[in-house]
């Protein structure tokens, strides 16, 4: 393999993929996809979905991600799972010997809470590496709200659930977007001025919406998020709060 290009294919909609994407996949050699197990198959399904949108000749290798172990600390859980897959990646490349540069796609943008850039670092030989920037979810809640991601001259902090239940609102920031929360994390701050923005599947046909001030807004969310995730299986979900507005 002389490279290997990432590529951001955005949230799940096919429309997300850019030019630049579509043709970087029309001239990949291989292209990599992750099963992701049944819950999330619609997943695996909709990067093959995009795939043949763009007409890619590629041969597809499929691999299975590995899973963490949770009896391990956080920090050693993912570093020792990218470890496993940077394995499986180096398996899957020498059996498929592939004759010019291996695509993956990555889910978003490659460069925001995705392990991709980090999994390829630990490849070895270190191959030639390729950024194709997509849509992330920020762009595509923010968007689905037609709102501004910042107020003006405003900072806006990007953090995740863990963060924001183990240490509260950021200080200073008066935009705080929250990713990877699989546990309703908003639902303990007690901030009587905070307003959600939150939105599940964005991008996606099922999307789903809901704002408003956050004590208002919070049972409406946990409703609504419980029945989206027992009827799909799975959910993935991006809110953004802020004060007064
Ligand atoms: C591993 S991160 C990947 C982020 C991705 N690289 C990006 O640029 O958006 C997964 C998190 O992104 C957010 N996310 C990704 N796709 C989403 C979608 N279609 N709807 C809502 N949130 C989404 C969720 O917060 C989810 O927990």
């Amino acid at each position: 393999m002389t490279e290997l290009w990432l590529i951001g294919i955005g949230t799940g909609n096919p429309e997300h993929v850019t030019l630049e994407a579509r043709r970087a996949l029309r001239d990949a050699a291989l292209v990599m996809v992750p099963r992701k197990g049944p819950d999330k198959s619609d997943l695996a399904d909709l990067r093959h979905l995009i795939l043949a949108a763009c007409d890619s000749p590629a041969p597809v290798v499929e691999f299975d991600m590995p899973v963490r172990d949770d009896s391990l600390p956080y920090a050693t859980r993912v570093a020792r799972w990218h470890d496993e897959i940077a394995q499986i990646w180096a398996a899957a490349l020498e059996k498929a010997q592939p004759q010019g540069p291996v695509a993956l796609l990555v889910w978003g943008d490659p460069g925001l809470y995705d392990s991709t850039l980090r999994i390829a670092a630990r490849l070895s030989p270190k191959p030639g590496l390729r950024v194709i920037p997509g849509i992330t979810a920020l762009q595509a809640l923010t968007s689905a709200h037609a709102i501004p991601f910042n107020t003006v001259n405003g900072a806006v902090t990007i953090t995740t659930g863990r963060r924001l239940r183990d240490h509260g609102l950021p200080p200073g920031a008066d935009t705080v977007v929250v990713m990877l929360d699989g546990e309703c994390s908003f639902r303990h701050l007690d901030a009587p001025d905070l307003r959600i923005w939150w939105g599940a599947y964005l991008g996606m046909k099922n999307q789903i919406l809901a704002s408003g001030p956050l004590s208002e807004a919070t049972p409406r969310i946990l409703e609504m998020r419980a029945r989206a995730r027992a009827e799909h299986g799975w959910i993935m979900d991006t809110y953004l709060l802020r004060r007064g507005d």
